[in-house]
C-alpha cells in the first residue's frame, strides 16, 4: 500500500478528495501525516475527523527551513508527498531524498498561468484578465523550479464570459478532485515513469 503525506495551506479539498477516494476504494493507499504551514488551515481540521496525525510547521517561525522540519517527519515512514495547496517551497535535502516521489496540484494548465507569486485566486484572476477561453489543472512532479516538474496529468476546463474567480475556481476544483486521485492511482500501481523530464504513463 502507497503511503503518503499530504501537505496543506488551506481549506483542504483535495485533501478531502484523497481521503474519499481511499474510503469509496478508489485508491489503495494511507495517509500517514497531514502537514501544514499554516495553523488556521481548514485541511487540519479535516485530517483530525479521520485520525489522521497533523503536523504543524508556521511560516513565519520555520521559513525556509520547513523542508527539514518536514523531512524528520516524513523520511522512511512515507512513499509519497502529495503537496495539495501547500503554499511554502520545499527546499534542499528533502527535494534530494525525494526525487520523483513529490507531486503537486496546481489550478491552471501548466506552463500557463504559474511560477513564482502565481498560487491560488491569483491563477484563476489571471485567467480571466487574459481572456482565454480554457483553462484547467494540472498534477506534476516538483523539483527546484516553481511548478518546473514533469507533468504527470492534466485536465482542460471552459471558462464563460460570466465567470468570476469563485465560479471558475469551482469548475476547475471539480476537475482537481479527479486528476490527483488519478495520479496517486497510478503512482500506486507503478504506471508512472519519468523519460527526458516527460512522464510516460504504462
Ligand atoms: C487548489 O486550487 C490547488 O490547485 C492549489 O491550491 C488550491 C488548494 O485548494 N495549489 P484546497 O485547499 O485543496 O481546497
Amino acid at each position: 500500500m502507497l503511503k503518503i503525506a499530504v501537505l496543506v495551506s488551506g481549506d483542504g479539498s483535495n485533501l478531502q478528495a484523497i481521503i474519499d477516494s481511499i474510503e469509496n476504494g478508489y485508491l489503495n493507499c494511507s495517509i500517514e501525516a497531514v502537514i501544514s504551514d499554516n495553523i488556521k488551515s481548514f485541511a487540519l481540521q479535516r485530517a483530525t475527523k479521520k485520525g489522521i496525525p497533523i503536523y504543524v510547521f508556521p511560516k513565519k517561525e520555520f521559513g525556509e527551513s520547513i523542508g527539514d522540519e518536514i523531512l524528520k517527519v516524513v523520511k522512511g515512514n512515507v512513499d509519497i508527498l502529495v503537496l495539495a495547496g501547500f503554499l511554502s517551497l520545499l527546499k534542499g535535502e528533502i527535494l534530494k531524498k525525494f526525487e520523483g516521489k513529490i507531486i503537486n496540484i496546481h489550478p491552471s494548465l501548466i506552463p500557463l498561468f504559474c511560477g513564482k507569486g502565481m498560487y491560488g485566486e491569483k491563477v484563476h484572476e489571471s485567467v480571466l484578465k487574459s481572456g482565454v477561453k480554457i483553462t484547467g489543472c494540472t498534477v506534476h512532479f516538483v523539483d527546484e523550479k516553481v511548478d518546473g516538474g514533469a507533468i504527470i496529468l492534466q485536465k482542460a476546463v471552459p471558462v464563460y464570459f460570466e465567470d468570476d474567480v469563485k465560479t471558475l475556481k469551482e469548475r476547475v476544483l471539480e476537475e482537481e478532485h479527479k486528476i490527483l486521485p488519478e495520479a496517486l492511482k497510478l503512482l500506486s500501481e507503478n504506471k508512472i515513469f519519468i523519460k527526458d523530464g516527460k512522464v510516460q504513463i504504462v
